[in-house]
């Protein structure tokens, strides 16, 4: 038997200081599998460590002198106002991290008017994940837009269930993730969690999908999405496409060739095939690649107000946070989600301001050395 799991504080703990000492302070609340299964990448976590490495490895260049009187985070996306430029990436299974899950997430992105990306494999449905995020919007009189992260299914007319359902609750996005509908893993889920959104339909849940060996010529290959699944899910929605899990320069002209209106280029937090490029290294040769008209989120390793400065010099327009969520959620539930987001806006402010940006569309190369 491994160490007790401690519930979530009923409030923040007094000595976070940053949004990444939410780490440090999640492992005593969340059960030893399922802390594995959050923070791991696959195999030697080549990519996981490298994803930090890589925004590690850029250097800031200060302009001190600066007007800032006027000076705030906000930007638009899709057409969305956003408080800043930082975003939820869909994570499944929040209950691993505390009961109240992706029910306590969106309350705090709401609060926050952070956009929230839920994910198909969430714990709780779709519907109740929006019901909350609606009450919460009108509790506070303000809102924050919520996009809904589908992974195909094995029937098209499921996904397309999906997707019906994403539009009757409001969802505003739909964000076909593409990078990982092929991954091996032996986690298992432990008693209470489950894949809300999927109770009616026969499925895999792609954290225990690869048993054997052999992976061509079997089911599993015809989850592999292909230009055909793109053509077919551009046509049956009126909403904006985001397709996830973008890497390749060739590949993003193409997917927005068929209609993507936004990326988000991502190796998934490392999680999926070991030594893959990180976001940062691509993402230059992507946004030359697709032109300016194309909305680029990033993810992997963004950890620090300093990250996401970073990722908008090299062409994002915004950023997806993945694991501190569960880290945050686990610690101190609502308020610590709540807190988290606070922190990472707060961090992005103090970045922007030593290098003299008022703006967001202030964040140039300039802000990088060598630019
Ligand atoms: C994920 N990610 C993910 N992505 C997705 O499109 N659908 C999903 O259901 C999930 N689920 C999921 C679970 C867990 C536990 C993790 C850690 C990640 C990937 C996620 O959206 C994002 O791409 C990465 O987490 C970003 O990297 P960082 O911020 O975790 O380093």
């Amino acid at each position: 038997l491994g160490a007790p799991v401690r519930a979530a504080h009923g409030q923040i703990p007094a000595d976070i200081a940053c949004a990444a000492d939410y780490e440090r302070h999640a492992i005593h609340h969340i059960e030893a599998h399922a802390w594995r299964h959050i923070q791991g990448g696959a195999d030697q976590n080549l990519t996981l460590t490298h994803n930090r490495q890589a925004w590690d490895g850029l250097r800031l260049l200060p302009q001190p002198i600066a007007d800032l009187g006027h000076a705030h985070t906000r930007t638009t996306l899709l057409g969305h106002d956003l408080a800043s430029p930082i975003l939820l990436a869909p994570v499944a299974y929040q209950c691993l991290a505390h009961p109240e899950g992706e029910l306590a997430t969106v309350r705090a992105a709401t609060a926050l008017q952070t956009g929230m990306l839920v994910s198909t494999l969430s714990s709780y449905t779709l519907e109740d994940i929006a019901q909350a995020g609606k009450a919460a919007a009108a509790e506070m009189g303000q809102g924050a837009p919520r996009w809904f992260q589908l992974y195909l299914q094995p029937d098209r007319a499921h996904s397309l269930q999906l997707i019906r359902r994403a539009e009757a609750a409001g969802y505003t996005a739909i964000v076909w993730t593409v990078d990982a509908s092929i991954k091996r893993s032996g986690f298992a889920l432990p008693y209470g969690v489950e894949a809300a959104n999927l109770r009616d339909m026969p499925h895999t849940t792609h954290t225990s999908a690869l048993q054997g060996p052999i992976l061509f010529g079997t089911p599993l290959m015809q989850q592999a999405p292909s230009w055909d699944d793109l053509r077919w899910l551009r046509a049956r929605t009126q909403l904006p496409l985001i397709v996830k899990g973008i890497l390749s320069p060739a590949q993003a002209r193409q997917v927005v060739a068929y209609g993507a209106d936004a990326l988000v280029v991502s190796n998934h937090g490392g999680r999926v095939l070991d030594g893959v490029v990180s976001p940062v290294e691509v993402l230059p040769a992507i946004a030359a690649a697709v032109g300016a008209g194309t909305p680029l989120l990033v993810d992997s390793g963004v950890r620090y107000g300093t990250d996401v400065v970073k990722a908008l010099a090299l062409g994002a327009h915004a950023v997806l946070i993945g694991r501190p969520q569960m880290h945050a959620l686990a610690t101190a539930g609502l308020l610590g989600v709540a807190h988290l987001l606070h922190l990472l806006r707060a961090e992005l402010e103090l970045a922007m301001a030593h290098l003299g940006c008022a703006r967001v569309a202030d964040i140039t190369p300039d802000i990088l050395w060598p630019r």
